[in-house]
């Protein structure tokens, strides 16, 4: 049943708020952040290593900001097939942990089981019975609820959720968060499904713009900080449903190589909240505009006011803390790509290609 929407994807983005609120309420009680039993305690931990694969990857090297700047935690993310024939050296006190929608993925359960008699296993999940949770010593619900559409949308920004929560529990347990710094994160975090409702506004002009990338060839996503792995996750979207060829860049590698790409034909997404980065990224920008590149700034009021002026189109998103940043400014990414390609009328829940669960190497 797709409620009313044209395909699963729609309604799936759509559904963000609801599954988000979900998600928080089963992980936050009146005590504070309640993890499923037997819980973490990350003082028992000097390292993180996560594995993932496709959209479950990005949530991982997003969650590395966070796990380093709120719990001074080294984090290790890599991709699941060349994690398990890599065969890494797991030293003592690592939590390993996997994150995967299906919990069937045979790569990400490969390396899992290549981890099992040497690191604690944990798991964030959407399908509690799967595989992968049910090899783990801890898994984690997203709660987003069944996702048909093939290309991942509510359950990236619910793994998202829960690994942020994660971030917050660890730095709690590791004293470099007070319990005022993360209320002030519960805080913002429980404003997230107000936020995507409010997002929605900009539907128009992002389904506007999409109607535009549906013509281009090549298209860049740029992105700093933990919108770096957002860029990737954009390009990826774009790709799966519409075959548009994209590719997500951290913006400071503009110069070291994807600048050759710019032309007029060549449109570069931009995912820029106004945070202490911005200035950085407004200098990438106009390195991109200098070439007649195509920019598309997603941004908030603040940033569009300081840094629209030469740019092709604007997406106008609400303000939003920089840590939560990439959790908001998935929407966007993910109503680009369904808008381009139902533009170019693709079979935008059965790409072609492509499986829901990918349970062969
Ligand atoms: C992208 C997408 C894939 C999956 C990947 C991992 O939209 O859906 O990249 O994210 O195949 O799948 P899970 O999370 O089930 O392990």
């Amino acid at each position: 049943d797709k409620g009313g929407h044209k395909h699963f994807m729609a309604k799936e983005i759509a559904e963000q708020p609801t599954v988000l609120g979900e998600a928080l309420s089963y992980y936050l009680t009146d005590a504070g952040i309640a993890l499923p039993e037997p819980g973490l305690d990350f003082t028992k931990f000097d390292r993180l290593t996560m594995v993932a694969c496709g959209t479950a990857f990005y949530a991982c090297l997003t969650a590395k900001y966070w796990f380093e700047q709120i719990a001074r935690l080294p984090v290790e993310v890599d991709i699941a097939s060349e994690f398990r024939y890599r065969e890494p050296p797991i030293p003592a006190r690592t939590l390993a942990l996997f994150v995967s929608q299906s919990g069937e993925t045979a790569d990400t359960l490969a390396a899992l089981r290549y981890c099992e008699d040497k690191a604690m296993i944990a798991s964030v999940v959407n399908v509690p019975e799967s595989s992968i949770a049910r090899a783990s010593d801890i898994a984690l619900p997203i709660l987003a609820g069944a996702e048909i559409g093939v290309a991942s949308t509510k359950a990236f920004t619910c793994q998202l959720t829960v690994l942020f929560l994660l971030a917050l529990k660890a730095g709690l347990d590791r004293g470099t968060l007070t319990p005022e710094e993360a209320s002030e994160h519960l805080a913002q975090l429980k404003a997230l499904p107000g936020l995507f409702n409010a997002a929605l506004a900009a539907s128009p002009e992002i389904e506007a713009t999409a109607q535009k990338l549906a013509e281009a060839r090549d298209i860049l996503f740029l992105g700093r900080g933990p919108l770096y792995p957002l860029a990737m996750e954009g390009a990826l979207k774009l790709k799966e449903i519409s075959y548009i060829h994209a590719e997500g860049y951290a913006s400071g590698e503009l110069k070291h190589g994807p600048i050759a790409l710019i032309d007029q034909h060549t449109p570069v997404v931009f995912m820029a909240p106004s945070d202490g980065l911005f200035d950085k990224t407004v200098s990438n920008m106009q390195e991109v505009m200098a070439r007649a590149g195509k920019v598309v700034l997603v941004t908030d009021a603040r940033g569009a006011k300081a840094a629209a002026e030469g740019t092709w189109r604007q997406i106008i998103l609400p303000e939003v803390s920089p840590a939560l940043a990439p959790i908001l400014y998935a929407l966007p990414a993910q109503l680009l790509a369904y808008h381009t390609a139902v533009a170019k009328g693709t079979d935008v829940d059965q790409p072609r290609n492509l499986a829901k669960s990918v349970t062969v190497e």
